[in-house]
């Protein structure tokens, strides 16, 4: 049998993997800028990370969500503790995408609405009701265009409230930092307004954090820089650092009824020991704050880079916009530094997204290898 031909790959086959570093087939050491799609966040097999999935393994690594699972409720009472939600409640789901379904259902189930208001470039996953609100026509069949739903300016708020007058929108998603769009971010102030109008008209605000969550963009979510809470809260990536791991939290308003929603795999044991690996290490070395610090240090390093247009981001979800296609930027990247990093949808952006165990020295080497390259080479 072939493998089923849909991602175009890069040369490169990595093998082992410690901290920043992937190490690959070719002999080759390369840094991690790319984080394997933001979702390395404590660093390539921490020990401490190791260890626990490794001694759940020895003693139960699945059975079904029919019989008690305590490791799923220490999850949810680490992530409510670390992240400031502790009224809140977690579903645990395996994927970004099945954590924005389950956040939508569980939205329409509240106020009986189906419109849902998204933004353009907006990245939401790729099942169906995912990509319904995805600004993304290529990868959407017309079986995925399953309820109504809008595309609106980032930070338009006169759009926002036009719609929302109406009465019959559901649910707001965004991403507090668009990745795959090429690391935009909502002004601190439309985040604002748009809770408030939520609030007002009984329309459930939903925060996908699946990119930009558990620590990122230096806080523990991208959209408490604005001060505010949503509804329901989507998570993936970073929550398992590799193993996949996802999460609806919704807030206390929503009431669990048996069989609402369900999951074969989700919240299993080693899925559990994962996660509360990847928060017990959060808090020890104090991640949160070493990926706003670093993520500070290295926005300042590369605002002067030589043939830059602008550079975006927060914390260490960072991107580099270029007036030309950054593909040979990304790949003399790969072959004369051994730096991985990440592309956008905007084929003039360059993703960043390292561990965020990332030191100073590692940062260094990344801002020095782009300011060498920049200067050798006249890109376009
Ligand atoms: C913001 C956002 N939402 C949802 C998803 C979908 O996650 P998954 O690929 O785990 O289904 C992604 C994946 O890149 C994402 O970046």
């Amino acid at each position: 049998m072939e493998l089923f031909d849909v991602y175009p790959l890069l040369d490169l086959e990595p093998v082992k993997a410690k901290g920043s570093y992937v190490f690959c087939d070719d002999g080759n050491r390369y840094l991690d800028f790319y984080g394997g799609h933001a979702v390395i966040s404590i660093g390539h097999c921490h020990p401490h990370y190791v260890d626990k999935i490794t001694e759940q393994l020895n003693n139960i690594g699945f059975y079904s969500n029919s019989v008690q699972n305590p490791l799923q409720k220490k999850v949810a009472a680490k992530l409510g503790e670390l992240s400031g939600y502790d009224d809140y409640q977690l579903f645990l789901c395996n994927s970004g995408a099945e954590a924005i379904e389950n956040a939508l259902k569980m939205a329409s189930f509240h106020n009986g609405k189906s419109k849902v208001i998204s933004f353009n470039k907006a990245f939401h996953g790729r099942t169906t009701s995912a990509l319904n609100i995805t600004d993304k026509d290529a990868y959407t069949a017309p079986i995925n265009q399953s309820s109504e739903v809008v595309f609106l300016k980032m930070n338009d708020l006169e759009a926002v409230e036009a719609e929302i007058s109406q009465g019959d929108v559901c649910a707001v998603v965004l991403e507090p930092v668009q990745g795959i769009g090429g690391i935009r971010l909502f002004e601190d102030s439309f985040l604002q307004q748009v809770s408030q109008l939520c609030q007002a008209h009984d329309v459930v605000l939903i925060c996908d954090e699946i990119q930009a969550g558990f620590g990122r963009t230096g806080k523990f979510f991208a959209h408490q820089h604005a001060g505010i809470k949503p509804d329901i809260i989507t998570v993936a990536k970073g929550m398992g650092n590799g193993f996949p791991v996802a999460g609806t939290i919704l807030s206390p308003d929503f009431k669990a009824k048996h069989g609402r929603l369900g999951s074969t795999f989700g919240g299993n044991h080693l899925a559990c020991a994962a996660a509360t690996a990847v928060l017990d290490v959060i808090q020890d070395e104090q991640l949160i704050e070493h990926a706003a610090q670093i993520g500070d240090q290295l926005l300042d390093a590369l605002a002067d880079l030589p043939q830059i247009k602008e550079v975006r981001g927060r914390g260490l979800m960072i991107g580099l916009e270029f007036p030309f296609p950054i593909k040979e930027l990304r790949h003399r990247l790969i072959e004369e530094e051994h730096i991985i990093t990440g592309i956008a949808s905007d084929p003039n952006v360059l993703r960043l997204l390292p561990p965020l165990t990332i030191s100073e020295k590692e940062a260094n080497q990344f801002a020095t290898a782009m300011q060498n390259l920049l200067t050798e080479h006249q890109l376009q």
